[in-house]
């Protein structure tokens, strides 16, 4: 069966993929929003708005959705979360020269980029570096939601700022994720939305990967370039 859909577009990333995703995304918006006011008195309006006991509550329901969604998404998508865990491991040349000459290409000046695998150089680190603030935002926020009693208050209080930051630095990365989907990409949005790309987009953007799916039977080489051709 051809990777090839709607004569322009090519499979990329399953539905159940795209569905961890938009958990992911959600829970990690609402539990920014919800940690504000713990985070700084300056946000106790948000307190004042919704209710602090809600707030708190909700905090901790999508910490567990936040947990919970990838460990599911390992055996529900399981294709999707392999590629995705293993792509940054294979951060090589054609990375490196990714993100030499990414700001030229924000620049709109075009430059002439090795092909990229199934993730490029720049969503690889982001992939790697979204995993470490996963784990942790996850850690920390354990400790802080049940070590009390267990460890030292005045061990247990320096994982507050911990949380903090790394919630911060992950906000950081997903405002420039969405920055580069929605405003650089749009293309690639497609992809979140119901798993395919057009060939096209693909051919140009992840070039290697479809050299590879061309090697391993998933397209021909006929199939791609019509599929480019009829964009
Ligand atoms: C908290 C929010 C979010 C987090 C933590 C997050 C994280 C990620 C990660 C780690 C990936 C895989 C690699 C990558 O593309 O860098 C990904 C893929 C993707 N994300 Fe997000 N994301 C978030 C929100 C969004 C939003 C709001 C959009 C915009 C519409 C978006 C669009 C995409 C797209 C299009 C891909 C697929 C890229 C591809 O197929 O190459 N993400 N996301």
């Amino acid at each position: 069966m051809s990777m090839v859909v709607n004569k322009s577009y090519v499979k990329r990333h399953t539905m159940s993929f795209v569905v961890a995703h938009w958990v992911n995304a959600i829970s990690f918006f609402v539990l920014f929003i919800t940690g504000l006011p713990l985070f700084s008195p300056s946000f106790h309006f948000l307190y004042e708005i919704f209710g602090d006991a809600n707030f708190q509550i909700i905090h901790r329901v999508f910490a567990v959705i936040f947990i919970v969604n990838p460990i599911i998404g390992i055996f529900l998508a399981r294709k999707g979360y392999w590629i995705m865990m293993t792509e940054p491991l294979k951060f090589g040349k054609r990375d490196m020269d990714f993100l030499a000459k990414f700001p030229l290409d924000l620049l709109g000046m075009n430059p002439k980029v090795e092909k990229q695998t199934y993730y490029n150089g720049g969503e690889k680190l982001n992939i790697a570096l979204q995993i470490i603030f996963w784990g942790v935002l996850v850690v920390s926020g354990a400790i802080l939601w049940f070590g009390a009693g267990v460890i030292d208050n005045s061990i247990r209080t320096w994982f507050i700022p911990i949380h903090a930051c790394a919630a911060a630095l992950g906000m950081a990365m997903a405002l420039g994720h969405i920055y580069l989907a929605v405003g650089v990409n749009p293309d690639s949005v497609h992809g979140m939305v119901d798993g395919t790309i057009k060939a096209k987009y693909a051919e140009h953007h992840h070039g290697k990967w479809i050299e590879d799916c061309i090697e391993s039977g998933e397209v021909s080489e006929e199939e791609m370039e019509e599929a480019v051709k009829n964009y």
